[in-house]
């Protein structure tokens, strides 16, 4: 499986990918490709550097050193604005929806570099601005059709079970049509039947051909959704394979049980756990963990 993966193109490339704070290294020289329209999961212990590594990406944080490559084009250091526009969509580790706007316009606010309109439009209500704002309405429900959002959504977002709202963010990156789409810890609060439905809507989102990058500690869902899987180690790569081979991989296993902090791991532990055991286990139910680590 990994090899038909690795002949596909080259989408993204991260090279030496360095970033530090204080004294701290959080991304250290880290070195991946993402290939088109393949499903990857970046995995690792706590703190190991992923959600540093996907901020690099897509602008939130300057790397110290390195580049970012999309399609071959050098977009290290660019504006998240603008890595966005050139196909790089993202959620966060912690929801960053509007809570006082509507589901809908939560998704349409996802659109709005792609929306044909002026301020003159905007302002004389023009038809023109009508058949737009119409056009993005329908399209904003066609999103969240896909994802699976049945709530009302004409309501506030925060007023959606946290489930929902984790899937008005998909929603709303996914109206930007992206190349790839970057998640970071989709699983992460949700309960058994919320994960299995996000089961099936990464695998929707793949048939797009949309490259799904996620970061996730879920391992029952990692090892069923991935075809690749790179794991973070303090900062750096320290494999790179199918899941199979992954599980199979001592040094994975020693990077989960290494940290040094007791509640990691315990966490370490159950994840090791279920590399030995295999994706057969029920799926953990991390709500309360999950909510903790949330950042
Ligand atoms: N803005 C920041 N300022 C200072 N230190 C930071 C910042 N962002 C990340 N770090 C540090 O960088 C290291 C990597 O953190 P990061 O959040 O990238 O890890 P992670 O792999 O996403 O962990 P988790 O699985 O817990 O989400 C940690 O030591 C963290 O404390
Ligand atoms: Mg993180």
């Amino acid at each position: 499986m990994t090899a038909e993966v690795w002949s596909r193109p080259i989408l993204l490339r991260a090279s030496d990918l360095t970033v530090a704070f204080g004294g701290v290294q959080a991304v250290a020289g880290l070195t991946f490709t993402a290939h088109e329209g393949e499903v990857l999961s970046v995995i690792g212990p706590n703190g190991a550097g992923k959600t540093s590594a996907f901020n690099c990406i897509t602008g939130f944080y300057k790397p110290t050193a390195g580049h970012v490559e999309l399609r071959g084009a050098d977009i290290t250091g660019m504006r998240p604005a603008r890595i966005a526009a050139a196909g790089i969509a993202r959620t966060f580790q912690n929801l960053r929806l509007f809570g006082d706007l509507t589901v809908l316009d939560n998704v349409r606010a996802g659109m709005h570099v792609r929306l044909r309109q002026n301020a003159f439009d905007a302002v004389l209500h023009t038809p023109r601005y009508r058949r737009s704002e119409q056009q993005a309405t329908d399209e904003a429900n066609r999103w969240l059709d896909f994802v699976g959002v049945r709530s009302d959504r004409t309501a506030q977002v925060r007023n959606l079970p946290y489930g929902e709202q984790r899937l008005v963010e998909i929603a709303r990156a996914l109206a930007r049509e992206p190349k790839m789409l970057l998640l970071d810890e989709p699983a992460a609060g949700l309960n058994h039947g919320e994960k299995e439905a996000l089961l099936g809507l990464l695998r929707r989102i793949s048939e797009l051909g949309t490259a799904v990058v996620l970061i996730e500690h879920d391992m029952g869902l990692v090892m069923q959704v991935s075809e690749r899987i790179v794991v973070l180690s303090y900062g750096k790569e320290i494999a790179d394979g199918t899941p199979a081979e992954i599980r199979a991989n001592p040094a994975v296993i020693e990077a989960y049980l290494g940290t040094s902090d007791e509640e990691a791991q315990d966490e370490a532990e159950r994840i090791a756990a279920e590399f030995v055991e295999g994706v057969e286990l029920p799926l953990p139910d991390l709500t309360d963990d999950a909510q903790e680590q949330a950042q």
